[in-house]
């Protein structure tokens, strides 16, 4: 295990008390390799992909010290203090979503939060937004009317999302569209592909811009949106 936390040092600061693995950006999990018999699989809280500071002043220190640092990193632990001694106690967060999903709602809440989180961290970056370029963006105009359009739609619903939600850009089949979730829910488990995701829980946004959570969507859209990272996601 030492040997292990001292390679991937960051990981290990960021979930002291749990074995876990390195993440992917996707799921912030992976296989153990085979020949590590004393690495137990959990779930870990992978750092953000960006300085605390680099959103700012859209989206401040203080609002990812806690939406990372409390509310995600609760996800985790929860999780894992919830699979521990059963039969997902080696699983990745995918197959732990997928295996919860309708059986057990404790435990889905918080790894789908888990695995949502994990996902939107990687959704914005600074100086991003606007127009996309690439797959997507012809995507966009082939399914969903062109970028005004989709901007329009996933502005009304994100703001339109009553309570705690997501709103998604996802693949359904061949066929792009915009989806809106509740609470944890996602996209993965209805057999889509996730591309791009706002969270639009009051966590998100109400230290910076209090109830106004119009001027947070638009933040995201006009200036966060890591483009980039979504059409990865089509590759
Ligand atoms: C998880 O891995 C540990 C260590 O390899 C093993 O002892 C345990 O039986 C595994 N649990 C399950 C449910 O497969
Ligand atoms: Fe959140």
């Amino acid at each position: 295990m030492k040997t292990y936390c001292a390679v991937f040092g960051a990981v290990s600061l960021a979930v002291a008390s749990h074995a876990f693995m390195v993440g992917s950006p996707l799921t912030g999990v992976s296989k153990a390799p085979a020949s590590s018999s004393t690495v137990r699989m959990a779930v870990a809280l992978p750092p953000l992909p960006f300085e605390d500071t680099a959103l700012e002043p859209l989206i401040s220190k203080r609002t990812l010290d806690i939406h990372h640092g409390k509310h995600h990193a609760k996800y985790v632990t929860v999780t894992n203090e919830m699979i521990k001694g059963t039969d997902l106690e080696n699983a990745s967060l995918e197959e732990i979503v997928k295996a919860a999903k309708g059986k057990n709602q404790g435990l889905f809440n918080n790894a789908a939060q888990v695995w949502n989180h994990n996902f939107y961290w990687n959704c914005i970056k600074p100086n991003g937004g606007g127009k996309p370029t690439g797959k997507v963006a012809a995507l966009i105009d082939r399914d969903l009317g062109g970028f005004e359009a989709f901007r329009k739609q996933f502005a009304a619903d994100s703001n339109g999302n009553f309570g705690s939600g997501w709103t998604w850009l996802a693949m359904d089949g061949d066929k792009l569209k915009i989806v809106k979730t509740s609470n944890a829910d996602l996209p993965l488990t209805q057999g889509m592909t996730p591309l791009l995701v706002i969270d639009v829980w009051e966590h998100a946004y109400y230290l910076d811009v209090q109830n106004v959570r119009a001027q947070y969507v638009d933040n995201f859209l006009d200036k966060l949106v890591n483009w980039d990272f979504v059409n990865a996601n089509l590759a």
